[in-house]
């Protein structure tokens, strides 16, 4: 049997052989399916891109059915328990693992990247004490744009690579900046002794003394929320940094527009909102009259479902693990037990189990957040940081795809038919 697809446009009982590639048909090729000359041609018509394939890549594959997350190709359980985020950061973006020099150079190259021109500064204070912590990573990755003009040459790999290390190293220091910035505290500058995630807390939480030194047990379960968060192949804020980042925006402005993606409840804001929700049930008793409001559409469950994954997800599955060892530190989160009973009852509920509703990356990442001490409007923040390695990976794959253009999907159009102006006195 041949890989194509042989179709009859009844409405000219013509027939038209379409080609069948890596499970897709091309939507171009149906534009020939035409009632005559004149016609446009056919057009396939998916609102949220249910069912299209915008993009060829090799960074991440996700099985939804099987509940499978692989960057690279390695399983996200083995890259949790034996790597490290920045080792994870060069695996998505160059394609294979660091062999130990490359690694030790790749960490060195970030490490000496972290510090923020003090000009940003001047942004930052622009800010209301109480402005949201997402708010302040768009607008500043906005801002450190206009510090590096020479990143506009997106066609040029040496500064693609210039400004993709900048990026992953700045994104802890502008995001502990705005954590300051929240709490009126003095900025803390980095310490190139500490980790990735030991320097983040460093920037964080430094008070009087006159070194940090991170709980090893904290600093070890951010590095392992970051590989998780690292990359999902293409999500809503992907996408978003591919869509900017094909008309070669900067990568800092097409980071913007990922951030701000990022920020919607729906998606990275989701974490925030779980925290919200556990908060707002108080207590175990209450969540049956919860879940029938979910029934009843006045709610959403949030962390549960995924577009994708009609199974667990398997970064939630790490997460809820990762988070009884940050509480032998911290103490249990009381909102732990809302939350495992929420989980229990829901996936024995037909509800959530005929929609494939499963606890997703975000329903248990909060509670550990919460009880580091972070403040609910900071946890988007913290989905974010990570993820700057995977929409630059996805960033750069897009620009280096000979098949890719500038974004700009077609439409139905719905509207009037040509109509005369009508001047203002005669309406
Ligand atoms: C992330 O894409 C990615 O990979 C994202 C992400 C990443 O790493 O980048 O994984 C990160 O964004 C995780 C998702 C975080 N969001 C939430 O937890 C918010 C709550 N979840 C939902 O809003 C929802 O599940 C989505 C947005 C995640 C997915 O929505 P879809 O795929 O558009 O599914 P849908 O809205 O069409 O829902 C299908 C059905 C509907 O039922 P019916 O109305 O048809 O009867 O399931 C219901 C929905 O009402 N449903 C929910 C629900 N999620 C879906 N009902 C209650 N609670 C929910 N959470």
């Amino acid at each position: 049997m041949a890989d194509t697809l042989t179709v009859t446009d009844n409405r000219t009982g013509k027939t038209y052989e379409l080609a069948i590639n890596d499970g897709t048909v091309k939507a171009i090729d149906l534009r020939d399916i035409k009632v005559d000359e004149e016609d446009f041609g056919l057009m396939v018509y998916d609102p949220a891109f249910k069912n299209t394939a915008a993009c060829r890549s090799s960074i991440t594959l996700i099985d939804g059915d099987k509940g499978i997350l692989r960057y690279r190709g390695y399983p996200i359980e083995q890259l949790a328990e034996q790597s490290t985020f920045l080792e994870v950061a060069y695996l998505l973006l160059w394609g294979e693992l660091p062999s130990k020099s490359e690694l030790d150079s790749w960490v060195n190259e970030v490490t000496h990247h972290t510090y923020v021109h003090q000009y940003v500064l001047r942004g930052m204070e622009g800010f209301k004490w109480d402005a949201h912590a997402m708010g302040k990573v768009v607008s500043m990755l906005g801002t450190l744009s206009t510090f590096y003009g020479d990143s506009k040459k997106v066609r040029d790999p040496k500064v693609r690579r210039e400004h993709i290390v900048k990026i992953i190293a700045k994104m802890p220091t502008i995001a502990a900046w705005c954590y300051r910035h929240m709490l009126g505290r003095p900025y803390i500058y980095p310490d190139n002794e500490l980790s990735y995630a030991g320097n983040f807390m460093n920037m964080l939480f430094r008070m009087a003394e006159p070194r940090y030194k991170p709980d090893p047990i904290i600093e070890r379960a951010l590095d392992v929320l970051f590989i998780l968060h690292a990359d999902h192949e293409q999500n809503c804020s992907a996408s978003a940094a591919r869509a900017v980042g094909s008309a070669e925006t900067d990568p800092y402005c097409s980071l913007a527009a990922a951030s701000a993606a990022l920020y919607g409840p729906l998606h990275g804001g989701a974490n925030e909102a779980v925290l919200r929700m556990l908060r707002e049930i108080g207590s175990v008793s209450e969540i049956p009259a919860f879940i029938e409001g979910v029934k009843k559409r006045e709610r959403r469950l949030m962390g549960f479902g995924h577009r994708v994954y009609k199974n667990y997800d398997p970064r939630a599955r790490i997460i809820k693990g990762l988070a009884h060892q940050v509480f032998e530190v911290t103490g249990k989160n009381p909102l732990l037990d809302i939350a495992l009973e929420l989980e229990k009852i829901a996936l024995d509920d037909d509800f959530f189990v005929s929609r494939k509703l499963y606890p997703n990356v975000d329903f248990y990442s909060g509670l550990i957040y919460q009880s580091i001490g972070f403040p609910v409007e900071f946890f988007p923040v913290l989905f974010a940081i990570p993820r700057a390695a995977g929409w630059l990976a996805q960033w750069k794959e897009m620009l280096e795809d000979p098949e890719q253009k500038i974004a700009r999907p077609r439409q139905i159009y719905t509207g009037y038919d040509e109509r005369p102006y009508v001047p203002v006195d005669e309406r």
